[in-house]
């Protein structure tokens, strides 16, 4: 559906970043007019500079803090947004061990800054990016969202501390219409190759791992562990396709703006894959080898972890679509186009 001429405009903080900048995209799709606030602290521009190329229409960029007031309160009164996908964060657990004030100040305090902005120019419609991470351990798989929260790191605590500020805010004023996303394990690419996940440094995360070492810029992965309670030992969670993840935000958003009040939607497949599973995949969509090695478990780490998305399917009617296959081809399609990711350009 294309709205380009009435359709309102939306602020995407954090939207050159990975799944930002999916959202960014399939939001101009569906004819949302963006502009996008992000510090550039973990992306660069070109993501935004490709997805206005993919998309035919403009992808502007504000770079710049959600903990600048004075930039926040400039921006909404010349833009005239209508509602918020709300991205920017740190993200990395590791990192918020060793930096927890740093990740309380942007994390939560960049949120209140951006929240008491949006307050005073009557932006009330909000859609914000929680994360599986909030229920730590889960006491039951698949989780569902009305399991209980359980962080086990400050990067999880700001996402629970987040969704507490939002859940008062919802109250304090029936204006407010709040979506809160719990993405599982976000991954994959968009099929052009041209957009993807591009981390700085070592990746923290799996796939992004695996991507590299396909690509030959790492020799092997270390597998964390291979004695958990799971079929082989490895660690299983519930990967979905960063495309389906964007799908999620249009119908949160369409949510938002016909509807007060907050909900709280998990964003997975439903289904959970074993890491040995996500390097067979990937050596299958790549056609290259994965050489890996068991090593000790990560600190930290769970068993399992997969959604009960039942939630998002009766609020949103949305599901995930694309399966593991999918992920891999593009994820790999991505890196070996990109193999330094958006610093090679
Ligand atoms: P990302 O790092 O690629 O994107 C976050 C973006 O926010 C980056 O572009 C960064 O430059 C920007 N940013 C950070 N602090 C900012 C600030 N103070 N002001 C302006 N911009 C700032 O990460 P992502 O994977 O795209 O994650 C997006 C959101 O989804 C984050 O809130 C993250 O916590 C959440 N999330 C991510 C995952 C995941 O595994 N990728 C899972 C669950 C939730
Ligand atoms: C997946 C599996 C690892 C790397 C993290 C955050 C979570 C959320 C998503 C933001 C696990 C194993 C990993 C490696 C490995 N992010 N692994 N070798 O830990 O489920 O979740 O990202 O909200 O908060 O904690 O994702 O991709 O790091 O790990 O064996 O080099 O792969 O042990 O079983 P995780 P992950």
């Amino acid at each position: 559906m294309d709205r380009s001429d009435s359709a309102p405009k939306v602020l995407v903080t954090g939207g050159a970043g990975y799944i930002g900048s999916h959202a960014v995209l399939e939001l101009l799709g569906a004819g949302y007019p963006v502009v996008v606030l992000d510090n550039l602290s973990n992306a660069s521009p070109e993501s935004l500079v490709r997805v206005a190329q993919l998309a035919g229409k403009p992808a502007p960029l504000v770079v710049g803090d959600i903990r600048d007031a004075t930039l926040l309160r400039e921006l909404l009164a010349r833009e005239k947004v209508s509602a918020v996908l709300h991205f920017a964060g740190l993200k990395a657990v590791g990192e918020s061990v060793e930096q927890p004030l740093a990740y309380y100040e942007n994390n939560v305090g960049g949120t209140t800054t951006l929240l008491t902005c949006l307050a005073e120019a009557g932006v009330r419609r909000l859609v914000f990016s929680s994360s599986a991470t909030v229920y730590g351990d889960p006491s039951e798989v698949p989780v569902p969202v009305d399991a209980p929260l359980a962080p086990s790191n400050p990067y999880g605590r700001t996402k629970v501390m987040i969704e507490e500020i939002l859940g008062d805010l919802a109250r304090s004023d029936p204006r407010w219409s709040i979506a809160i996303l719990r993405y599982f394990n976000p991954v994959g690419a968009h099929p052009s190759g041209r957009i993807g996940e591009d981390p700085r440094g070592i990746p923290n995360n799996l796939m992004p791992y695996v991507s590299q070492v396909a690509v030959g810029r790492r020799a092997e992965l270390a597998v964390f562990g291979g004695d958990y309670a799971t079929t082989d030992g490895t660690g299983v969670r519930d990967y979905i396709h960063v495309l389906d993840l964007a799908r999620g935000h249009v119908a949160a958003l369409a949510r938002v703006l016909e509807h007060a009040g907050a909900f709280t939607v998990n964003l997975g497949t439903g289904r959970g894959h074993s890491v040995l599973e996500i390097v067979r995949a990937f050596e299958a969509a790549s056609g290259r080898s994965i050489p890996y090695r068991i090593v000790d478990r990560r600190p930290g780490d769970i068993a399992q972890c997969y959604a009960d998305p039942r939630s998002a399917a009766d609020l949103l009617g949305w599901e995930a679509a694309l399966d593991l296959e999918s992920m891999c081809v593009d994820a790999w399609r991505w890196q070996s186009r990109n193999p330094q990711g958006y610093s090679g350009t």
